[in-house]
C-alpha cells in the first residue's frame, strides 16, 4: 500500500510554500531545457498543485502533471483548469502515461519520497520509459554528504498572506542506515490570533549520495547524467546542500 503524504496539508500548501520562488525555478530550468535543444513536451511527476507546470505552460511548453495525492490533484484543478492533471504513483507512470515526453520534471526534493531502492529503481526505469530518445530526466535532490554533517534538528518558517500567517514547524530525525529523514511537521494556519487550521502530517525524504544516484539513473538506461548546485550552473561541489540533476537518456 502506498503512503499518501500530502493528504490533509494540500488545502494550505500554496500558503505554507508562498516564498518559495518557482518563477526563479521555472527559468532556470528553462536555461537547462533549451540547452539540450527544443523540447517542449513537459511531464511533470510529484507535480504539487501545479506551481510549475502553469508556469512552464506560460512559457509554451505542452504540459501535463501527475501526482500520488488526490489532494493535490484537486488544488491543482482548481488553480489551473486548463491544465491536464492525472492522479497516480509515479512507480505506475508507465500506467496512465501514454506517449512520449522530451522532458521531465520532479521538483522540491519530490524525488526523495521515493525511500526504498527497489522503488526508486522503478521510478528511473519508468521515468526512462516515458522519455523520448534524447529526453531529459530533471529533478533536484537533498545532498546526503553536507546533509549528514550540518542539519537542524528543528526548522521553523512562516508567511505573512493577506490577513493570514502561514506556518510550518518541524521536528526532523534522520535514520542513517536508511537515508531517510521523517519529519514531524505541524502546519498552522492563523487570521490575527485565531487558529483556522492547525494539521499534523509526517512526511519520509530520502536524501541521496551524488555517486549512488548516477549509479541508479545509469543503471536505469540513462546515457549521462550531469548535476549541479541547485539553480546554478558551477560545478557541484561536496557542501552544496541542494543538487539539481539531469540525466539524459
Ligand atoms: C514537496 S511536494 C512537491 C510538489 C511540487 N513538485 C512543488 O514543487 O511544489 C512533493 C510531492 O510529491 C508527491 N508524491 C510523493 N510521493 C509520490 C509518488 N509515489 N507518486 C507521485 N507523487 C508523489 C506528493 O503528493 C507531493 O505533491
Amino acid at each position: 500500500m502506498l503512503k499518501i503524504e500530502f493528504k490533509k496539508s494540500a488545502s494550505i500548501y500554496d500558503m505554507v510554500y508562498a516564498k518559495r520562488n518557482y518563477k526563479e525555478e521555472v527559468n532556470y530550468l528553462d536555461v537547462i531545457i533549451k540547452k539540450y535543444g527544443i523540447k517542449r513536451k513537459l511531464l511533470d511527476i510529484a507535480c504539487g498543485t501545479g506551481k510549475h507546470i502553469s508556469l512552464f505552460c506560460k512559457k509554451g511548453y505542452s504540459v501535463k502533471g501527475v501526482d500520488i495525492s488526490p489532494d493535490m490533484i484537486k488544488v491543482a484543478k482548481k488553480n489551473y483548469p486548463n491544465i491536464r492533471f492525472i492522479c497516480c504513483p509515479i512507480e505506475e507512470l508507465n500506467r496512465e502515461i501514454k506517449g512520449w515526453y522530451e522532458v521531465i520534471t520532479c521538483l522540491f526534493n519530490a524525488l526523495g519520497y521515493i525511500t526504498p531502492n527497489e522503488v526508486l529503481s522503478i521510478v528511473l526505469n519508468q521515468a526512462y520509459l516515458t522519455l523520448d530518445e534524447k529526453g531529459l530526466f530533471i529533478f533536484d535532490f537533498r545532498n546526503g554528504i553536507p546533509y549528514l554533517k550540518e542539519h537542524s534538528p528543528i526548522t521553523y518558517n512562516e508567511n505573512i498572506i493577506g490577513k493570514y500567517k502561514a506556518s510550518k514547524l518541524s521536528f526532523h530525525k534522520i535514520d542513517e542506515l536508511k537515508d531517510l529523514t521523517t519529519s514531524d511537521n505541524i502546519f498552522c494556519v492563523k487570521k490575527g490570533s485565531k487558529i483556522v487550521k492547525e494539521i499534523r502530517e509526517i512526511h519520509n525524504i530520502r536524501h541521496f549520495f551524488p555517486l549512488d544516484l548516477e549509479y541508479m539513473l545509469y543503471k536505469a538506461g540513462f546515457k549521462k547524467v550531469i548535476m549541479f548546485p541547485w539553480l546554478k550552473f558551477t560545478p557541484l561541489q561536496s557542501n552544496d546542500f541542494q543538487v539539481t540533476c539531469i540525466a539524459i537518456k
